[in-house]
C-alpha cells in the first residue's frame, strides 16, 4: 500500500539522518534551527532528527493539520511549532519575532518549504523554444 511505503521511506530518512545527526552532535546540541515546511515530509524528518541531537527547533509550516503528534513532540521539548506562510511578509516577521523572543538567535536555517516541481531544470518551456536552442 501507498501508505506502507511512505512509511518506509520516512523510516529509512530517519535512519539515514540520526547516523549524520550523530556525528554531528556536539555542533548540533544547543543550536537554534529553524526548519519552513516543518510540519510534515522531509521538514518534519528534518525537525525529528534535529530534536533527537538536542538542537532548539523552530518548526514553521503554513498548515499542522494533521501533524498534531509531531506538534505536541515539539511542544514538549521546549521548541516552537509556528504557523506562517513564508510567501506572506507580515506572517514571516510574526514567526521570527517569535523565535528571536523565545531563543534570542537563529544558528541554522533549514530552507525547505516548497513543492516539488515535475519540470527539469534545463528543458524547454514551449514547443518555440525548443525548435531554437540558444546554445
Ligand atoms: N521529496 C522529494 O523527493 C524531493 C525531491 C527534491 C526536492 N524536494 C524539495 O524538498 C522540499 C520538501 O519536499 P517534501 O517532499 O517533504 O514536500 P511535502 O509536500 O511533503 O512537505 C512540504 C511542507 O512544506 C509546507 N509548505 C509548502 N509551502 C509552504 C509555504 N508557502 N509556507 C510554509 N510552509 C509551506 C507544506 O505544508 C508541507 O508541510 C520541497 O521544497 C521540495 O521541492 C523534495
Amino acid at each position: 500500500m501507498a501508505g506502507d511505503e511512505a512509511g518506509r521511506r520516512r523510516q529509512r530518512q530517519s535512519e539515514i539522518l540520526d547516523s549524520v545527526v550523530e556525528k554531528s552532535r556536539e555542533l548540533l546540541a544547543g543550536r537554534v534551527v529553524v526548519v519552513t515546511g516543518g510540519a510534515r515530509g522531509l521538514g518534519q524528518t528534518f525537525g525529528a532528527a534535529l530534536l533527537r541531537a538536542g538542537a532548539k527547533l523552530a518548526a514553521l509550516d503554513r498548515s499542522w493539520a494533521g501533524s498534531d503528534g509531531f506538534r505536541s513532540d515539539i511542544e514538549k521539548q521546549d521548541s516552537l511549532a509556528l504557523e506562517a506562510d513564508i510567501t506572506d511578509d507580515a506572517a514571516l516577521d510574526a514567526a521570527y519575532s517569535e523565535v528571536i523572543g523565545k531563543f534570542g538567535t537563529v544558528d541554522v536555517l533549514i530552507n525547505n518549504a516548497g513543492l516539488v516541481s515535475e519540470t527539469p531544470f534545463c528543458a524547454p518551456r514551449t514547443r518555440e523554444a525548443a525548435r531554437h536552442p540558444r546554445h
